[in-house]
């Protein structure tokens, strides 16, 4: 096994068999290197879903179009779409009070073009924040909500206060935990128009270009990342040919203070 570590986040690691990874090293990694990509791997869904499991139990997020032989995975495609899927940063089901803790992929169909994932660095953000920044937001909270879902298909949990200076569970670092600006709409302590200026302060300063891995899919890849420190989107722009990704979550703690 070779580890080969990204700037400014993320590890490839060769020679990895998903089949008889260990998953307390990779829960290690994930918190230190933030996204995991394990190339070159032969896996199916059940061997996927099988993997994932190692972690702890699988999360779903209804609304999600589930995968009729495993439905505790879905699927993330662009076939027989007439506008792309949801390609804003954003961390996976932040709007339930124990959001995931792990998100991976497992490409299915590889564009001809396009179609990169791209990630970025939450701890870095928050070790780069400005003079005044860490001590703004002690002790705050945002709350995140569902978008893009209809209510009656939204599941039982639409909204969650989280913290936004969060401790890692594993490393123990700061990371900023936030969403997509739509899902954050409000900081505690802060008048609505306080609340839209920090979010889209700190979802600008995030997803700075210098802060952000893009990873280019090839066949075979499965990519593994730790929702407690990672922003992620799918670049949809230029993409030609069929994009499918198989995807599965596993399920994660309560989000606690820094
Ligand atoms: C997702 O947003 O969870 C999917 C990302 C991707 O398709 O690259």
């Amino acid at each position: 096994m070779e580890l080969v570590a990204r700037q400014p986040l993320g590890a490839t690691i060769h020679g990895l068999d998903v089949a008889a990874a260990d998953p307390a090293l990779l829960v290690a990694l994930l918190a230190e290197h933030g996204v995991l990509v394990l190339p070159r791997q032969s896996v199916d869904d059940a061997g996927f879903a099988a993997f994932l499991r190692r972690f702890g139990p699988l999360a779903f997020t209804p609304g999600e179009t589930p995968l009729p032989d495993f439905p505790e995975l879905n699927v993330v495609s662009n076939v027989g779409r007439t506008t792309p899927p949801r390609s804003s940063f954003h961390v996976d089901t932040s709007y339930v009070s124990r959001p995931p803790a792990f998100t991976a992929l497992r490409a299915v169909a590889i564009p001809r073009v396009g179609g990169a994932t791209q990630f970025t660095n939450q701890y870095r953000a928050h070790d780069t924040l400005p003079d005044g920044w860490r001590e703004r937001l002690a002790g705050r909270r945002i709350r995140h909500v569902v978008t893009g879902v209809a209510p009656e298909a939204a599941g039982p949990e639409t909204e969650a206060d989280h913290p936004v200076l969060r401790r890692h569970p594993v490393s123990g670092r700061t990371a900023l935990y936030l969403s997509t600006p739509a899902r954050c709409v409000a900081v505690s302590g802060m008048s609505e128009a306080e609340s839209r200026e920090t979010v889209e302060f700190l979802f600008a300063h995030s997803t700075r270009e210098d802060n952000v891995l893009r990873h280019e899919w090839s066949p075979g890849d499965v990519v593994v990342w730790d929702n407690a420190c990672v922003l992620h989107r799918a670049d949809h722009s230029g993409v030609d040919g069929d994009r499918i990704m198989h995807r599965g979550m596993v399920a994660g703690p309560v989000p606690v203070p820094a």
